[in-house]
């Protein structure tokens, strides 16, 4: 008999327990389909580890994750933490660097039945560098990647590496020769990063020339912003840097229906993470409002990930069914997170 999986469930802050309940009730519910059985365990990250042990993540925690098949992360309040001096860590980037994961996948598909911004339909995937760019609170080995050289003079760093821009593009394009498809499209800012977005577009035009049958092509930014919104259909798989990925899944998932709708898989070497793209919406926690789709379709990414590929498509395709009569506020519907829950959890089951 296969072992069982071991995930680990961290629910973070804000909505992270409502979702988390929803998304592991959604687990359960495709058990019988997958091939192997499923342990999971439970760790505390956020404001109640804050509390509990002086860290928003504590040691054993990043130890739990590095053993376990996988992980669930809910999102985090992280800019309502004290300083990391007083135990305010990110969850999120501490994990991603804990577990090497490199690459940050966020696909974004528009539902037939959810109204959106744009008439054309998405079906894209941002394939976003996870370790360096601008993020001063993970790119850097020892020490913020930010400082004040003094009053009124802020400074940041933004990394680019050889060994980060090939291996992203490596991932991209092995996504895009999985999925069939159409393009992939690099996106940069060379023209004014010369340096840095230089060698990313060295690394990822290298990579490019071991798949002479994918269409490639380079977009800058700022003009990929203005594209998206005007042809989503033109995009396929996107290849970026840390923050340019971050900010461009969240547009493309709103132009799918809601970024609430955004499933995400944090990937590395050894180790996966899936993880809601959106943040901890303080303003609706606690008050059964939330949306737990985008956790649910991450957990599907998982477990597509590790194998357990007919468990992640019932949890897609009974997703596609419900949404056209059940959906959360965001979604301009009335359901409660618990009501949708139990009627997706009723389709998968009433299917399975
Ligand atoms: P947010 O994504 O939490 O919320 C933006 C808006 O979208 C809010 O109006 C919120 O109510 C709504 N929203 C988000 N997710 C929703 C869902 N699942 N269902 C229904 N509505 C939803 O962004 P923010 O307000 O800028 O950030 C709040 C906190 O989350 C901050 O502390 C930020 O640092 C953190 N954050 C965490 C993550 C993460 O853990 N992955 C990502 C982004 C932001
Ligand atoms: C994301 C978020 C995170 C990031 C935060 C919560 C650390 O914006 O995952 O999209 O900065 O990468
Ligand atoms: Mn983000």
């Amino acid at each position: 008999m296969a072992t069982d999986l071991t995930l680990l469930c961290l629910e973070g802050d804000g909505i992270g327990p409502e979702i988390m309940a929803a998304t592991l009730a959604v687990l359960d519910t495709v058990r019988p389909l997958m091939s192997r059985g499923v342990t999971l365990q439970h760790e505390t990250i956020g404001f109640p580890a804050l509390k509990a042990s002086g860290s928003t993540i504590p040691d054993p925690v990043i130890t739990a994750a590095r053993n376990a098949d996988g992980v669930i992360l809910g999102p985090v309040s992280h800019n309502a933490y004290p300083p990391r001096e007083e135990g305010g860590l990110n969850p999120s980037g501490v994990l991603r660097t804990s577990l090497e994961l490199f690459a940050n996948i966020r696909p974004a598909k528009s539902w037939p039945t959810v109204p959106r911004p744009v008439t054309p339909e998405v079906d894209l995937v941002v394939v976003r560098e996870n370790l360096e760019g601008f993020y001063a609170d993970r790119n850097m080995a020892s020490g913020p990647g930010e400082f004040m050289a003094e009053p009124g003079v802020a400074l940041a760093l933004r990394k680019i590496t050889e060994k980060g821009s090939t291996r992203i593009a490596r991932a991209g394009f092995e996504l895009a020769q999985k999925r069939g498809a159409k393009r992939v499209t690099a996106v940069h800012k060379a023209n004014v990063m010369r340096l840095s977005d230089g060698l990313f577009l060295d690394c990822v035009r290298r990579v490019a020339a071991d798949y002479p049958d994918l269409p490639y092509d380079e977009l800058l930014v700022d003009a990929a912003a203005a594209h998206l919104v005007r042809d989503p259909a033109a995009f396929d798989v996107i290849v970026t840097t840390n923050m340019f990925g971050d900010i461009l899944s969240d547009l493309a998932s709103e132009l799918s229906g809601g970024l609430g709708l955004a499933g995400s898989l944090n990937l590395g070497p050894t180790a996966a993470m899936a993880q809601a793209q959106h943040g901890s919406a303080p303003d609706i926690a606690g008050q059964n409002l939330a949306n737990p789709i985008s956790l649910i379709l991450s957990l599907a990414m998982l477990l597509r990930h590790l194998g357990e590929a007919t468990a992640a498509t019932a949890i897609e395709t009974q997703l596609r069914d419900t949404l056209p009569t059940h959906r959360t506020r965001d979604l301009g519907g009335t359901c409660s997170t618990t009501d949708f829950t139990a009627h997706l959890c009723a389709a998968i089951k009433a299917t399975a």
